[in-house]
């Protein structure tokens, strides 16, 4: 898929104050969760996808992006690249999609009970027109590989390893589980390049602290862009060239992902963090190495897959889900590149690669300090970086 180009945009002034009630924050026993700031709110030409988290807002984005293939710029007008402003401008393409949602809308209200039945991807499959007529050269093709991150309903295949087994080999790969309980914390300094960077390698720290609290921060050269799970609540921060809105607090999916990432830092902890494991997925290969895959459930109920390999034990990737306002998008993360604690006896990824349907990112740890006191507040809601002067 393209890129996207680095976003570069004039200030937009965010009403960061007055947001309502979030959806789904009623109930039960489910533990309050802070109001996000809603799209309309931040936004100033919404008039379909209203009332829905700024995160939710912009992962909804991406999957438009990702269904039809499309860069940012290619729906918005050419001058929304330099000025985060006019993506407000409304195109025919702008257009054209919100009769599009409200189309998809309809249908999965008259045929699937409002159930996602029918997505944009279900149409478009990465293409602006979706085809008509069926392709010979597709139905006599090899079929294609297997998508790992794609939600499989479980195949009737002969479970080989229980969940627990999967887990304690790997868990048994980094050292053990004693050596894996020395770890409590960390600090760690690296290097980061994504599409935000400009594809520049620049400096990131990541603190963290068992069992999931965890901050990563990455020095643009636009100011630095944060992100935060204090063991509670989830903030992302970041500089005006880079976000439409300077900070956001994250809720629902977008909560639960950034505490998995927290919990993971500490793979001693595995086992508890995930409930409800199911295995017997179909045979996978990643990069032409055979894996073993396991799901499970975090306590909202979010479905993540883990997926380890079969040789060495360790985890190379995993795949969570975020719900947006048209359809599901995987967030998935390839760990590699496991080296020693320095002391401990414990070995974690060095390496990982977060990939989402707007951007992609790799960090790379260059130096760790393990437990080392960090103060709270690193963990806590982060300061934006001040406007660039213009
Ligand atoms: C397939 C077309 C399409 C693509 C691709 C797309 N958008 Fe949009 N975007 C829309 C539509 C439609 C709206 C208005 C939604 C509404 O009215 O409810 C919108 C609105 C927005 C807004 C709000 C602007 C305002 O102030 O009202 C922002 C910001 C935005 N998009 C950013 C992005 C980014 C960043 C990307 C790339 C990751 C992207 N869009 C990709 C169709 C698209
Ligand atoms: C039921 C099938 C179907 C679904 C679902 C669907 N589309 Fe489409 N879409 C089409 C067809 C067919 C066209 C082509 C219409 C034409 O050729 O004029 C189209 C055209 C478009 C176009 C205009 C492309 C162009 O170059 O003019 C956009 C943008 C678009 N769709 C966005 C979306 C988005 C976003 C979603 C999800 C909210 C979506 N579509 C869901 C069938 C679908």
């Amino acid at each position: 898929m393209r890129g996207w180009g680095l976003y570069l945009a004039a200030p937009l002034t965010i009403c960061l104050l007055g947001a309502t009630l979030a959806r789904g924050q009623t109930g039960g026993a489910a533990p309050p969760q802070p109001s996000p700031m809603l799209s309309e709110q931040a936004f100033k030409n919404v008039q379909v996808l209203r009332g829905i988290p700024v995160k939710e807002f912009m992962e909804t984005m991406g999957f438009f992006a990702a269904s039809l293939s499309l860069n940012c710029s290619d729906c918005h007008s050419q001058a929304s690249a330099s000025n985060w402003a006019n993506y407000a401008d409304d195109t025919p393409l702008k257009q054209q999609t919100r009769r599009m949602i409200v189309m998809v809308n309809a249908i999965n209200k008259a045929n699937f009970g409002g159930a996602r039945g029918v997505t944009c991807f279900t149409c478009h499959r990465g293409s602006q027109r979706p085809k008509l007529i069926p392709s010979l050269a597709q139905q006599y093709a090899a079929p294609p590989d297997e998508d790992p991150d794609e939600i499989v309903p479980l195949a009737a295949v002969r479970v080989t390893m229980t969940a627990d087994q999967i887990l304690d080999r790997y868990i048994g790969a980094i050292g053990g589980a004693a050596a894996a309980a020395r770890l409590t914390s960390y600090t760690a300094k690296g290097t980061y390049e994504g599409f935000d960077s400009d594809f520049e390698l620049v400096p990131v720290d990541i603190y963290a602290k068992a069992p999931d609290m965890r901050a990563t921060v990455i020095h643009m050269r636009a100011g630095d862009s944060s992100n935060t799970y204090d063991g509670r609540e989830a903030w992302a921060a970041g500089p005006q060239d880079l976000t439409p809105v300077t900070l956001i607090s994250l809720v629902e999916d977008s909560l639960a992902g950034a505490r998995l990432d927290a919990q993971l830092a500490f793979p001693g902890r595995i086992k508890q963090i995930l409930t409800d494991w199911r295995t017997g997925f179909p045979a996978l290969r990643i990069d032409d190495r055979p894996v073993d895959v396991i799901e499970g459930r975090t306590p909202d109920g979010t479905g993540v897959k883990l997926y380890f390999d079969r040789e060495t034990g360790f985890l190379v990737r995993s795949v969570r889900y975020s719900r947006t306002a048209v359809g599901t998008v995987p967030i998935n993360v390839v760990y590699s590149n496991y080296r020693d604690v320095p002391g401990l006896g414990v070995k974690i990824p060095y390496t990982w690669q977060l990939t989402w349907t707007n951007g992609r990112g790799t960090y790379n740890v260059t130096s760790l300090q393990p437990n080392v006191a960090i103060d709270a507040a690193r963990f806590g809601r982060p300061t934006p970086p001040s406007p660039a002067r213009n």
